[in-house]
């Protein structure tokens, strides 16, 4: 409910950030089906990642309460689709909130932020592949942003077992 939400800023995420970051994202690796990474990337290895990403202009931001602007409470970020030229212009939205934060409305304001900037930049098509057609939450918010979903990938993946889909869930960044 909103009234028990915390009040939230969604601002650039800064090297200093990222030792949060990457427990955030490492708990999701070990606990997950959202992420279809196994094993969670290092502090190292998510500075190189953060680095390629902010050095593009690319966005990358994290949600922080507004009343202790150092604490970060989840992330997201963009890269495109795919390297080759002609998807220029076209998106892949990451986001990952962290598990004492969740359905505090964080998720749902940095991917609109990180849409906003996206879109500010001149980009065309946002895409989320989601890991896990039972991934509830992720389908959920992107929804609630005017995703939609543009197909499905069966059993594309294997974790804890299970064998899993990704769904493609996309939004045009020019029709509205
Ligand atoms: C998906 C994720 C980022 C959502 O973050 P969040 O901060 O909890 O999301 P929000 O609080 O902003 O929720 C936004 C909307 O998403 C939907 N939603 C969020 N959690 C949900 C859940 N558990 N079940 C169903 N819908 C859910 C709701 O529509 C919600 O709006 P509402 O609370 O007003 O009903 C978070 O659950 C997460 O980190 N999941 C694990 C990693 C993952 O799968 N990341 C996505 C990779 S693309």
């Amino acid at each position: 409910m909103a009234a028990n939400r915390p009040s939230l800023l969604i601002r650039p995420c800064f090297q200093q950030d990222l030792e949060t970051v990457q427990l955030i994202y490492a708990h999701h690796v070990l606990s997950s089906t959202g992420s279809f990474e196994l094993e969670p990337p290092s502090l190292d290895e998510m500075t190189a990642r953060w680095s390629h990403v902010v050095a593009q202009g690319w966005p990358w931001v994290v949600a922080s309460p507004t009343t202790d602007l150092t604490r970060v409470l989840g992330f997201a970020y963009a890269k495109p689709y795919h390297e080759r030229p002609a998807y220029a212009g076209t998106f892949e939205i990451s986001v990952y909130t962290a598990p004492t934060s969740m359905r505090q409305g964080a998720g749902a304001l940095m991917v609109n932020e990180v849409l906003h900037m996206l879109k500010g930049d001149g980009a065309r098509e946002a895409i989320a592949l989601i890991g896990d057609s039972a991934n509830a939450a992720s389908i959920g918010l992107h929804k609630k942003l005017g995703f939609v979903q543009a197909g499905t990938l069966t059993n594309v993946g294997e974790k804890f077992g299970r064998l899993l889909d990704v769904v493609i869930m996309q939004r045009s960044l020019v029709r509205r």
